[in-house]
């Protein structure tokens, strides 16, 4: 794949389909984001995610948590299997791992997550049926640093999408999706750039300090 010299060196964690590392993928090709994606380490075999690396000669790795005794023996070979790609950044694309503190404070500042729903709102997982069970009229995605709090570090930047009459947490989902395919690839590249900086527990964009949800968009009225 084409990158630039300079580009910033990521690692993508995956547990499944992998259309946020896709996402990734294309904005590298594309020559739009200035990253070299190193790795793609998924602790699920046989997942899609896989194979879209290896189509685009991106090493891959499993590491299935399942053939460790325990979390902190999981976190420390992963961890291991990252730091050899010797990364900027870490960005877990769907990673269903709740990770050790340890794990999370090795990465302080340089690993983001994605999270489907309008953080804080909905931590954890059903995000789309807990939205419509509370007959919300919005709901949406977010991409924060990763602290010691699940779901809960700094927020980068979030999208809000309707909910409509009759929706399904597929028709919801789908619509959520076509939103982290265009928020995560900008948030990677304002990382990449060295536009943000974590202050306290907001994040700057350009040395402006962004608002508790992070930059927002608002795809109701675009
Ligand atoms: C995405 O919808 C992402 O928001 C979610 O997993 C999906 C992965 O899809 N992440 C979480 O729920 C994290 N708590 P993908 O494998 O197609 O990118």
């Amino acid at each position: 794949m084409p990158t630039l010299d300079n580009a910033c060196r990521v690692v993508v964690l995956i547990s499944g389909s992998g259309s946020n590392l896709q996402a990734l993928i294309d904005g590298q090709i594309a020559g739009e984001l200035p990253i070299r994606i190193e790795a793609v380490i998924s602790n699920q075999p046989d997942v899609y995610g896989i194979e879209r690396a290896q189509k685009h000669n991106i090493p891959t790795h499993v590491l299935a948590h399942k053939d460790y005794p325990d979390r902190a023996s999981f976190d420390d070979a992963l961890a291991s299997a990252i730091d050899s790609y010797q990364p900027t950044l870490v960005v877990l694309a769907g990673f269903m791992r709740i990770l050790t503190p340890e794990f999370v404070r090795h990465y302080t500042g340089r690993m983001l997550n994605i999270h489907p729903s309008l953080l804080p709102k909905y931590q954890g997982l059903h995000t789309h049926q807990r939205a419509l069970d509370n007959k919300d009229e919005a709901h949406g995605v977010s991409v924060h640093f990763v602290t010691e709090e699940l779901d809960g570090g700094p927020i980068i930047i979030q999208a809000i999408v309707p909910i409509l009459e009759g929706d399904t947490v597929d028709t919801l989902s789908r619509r959520v999706q076509a939103q982290e395919h265009i928020i995560y690839p900008m948030a990677v590249d304002w990382f990449a750039k060295e536009r943000l900086t974590i202050k306290e527990d907001s994040v700057s964009l350009d040395n402006e300090l962004l608002p508790k949800t992070g930059h927002q968009i608002d795809s109701r009225t675009t």
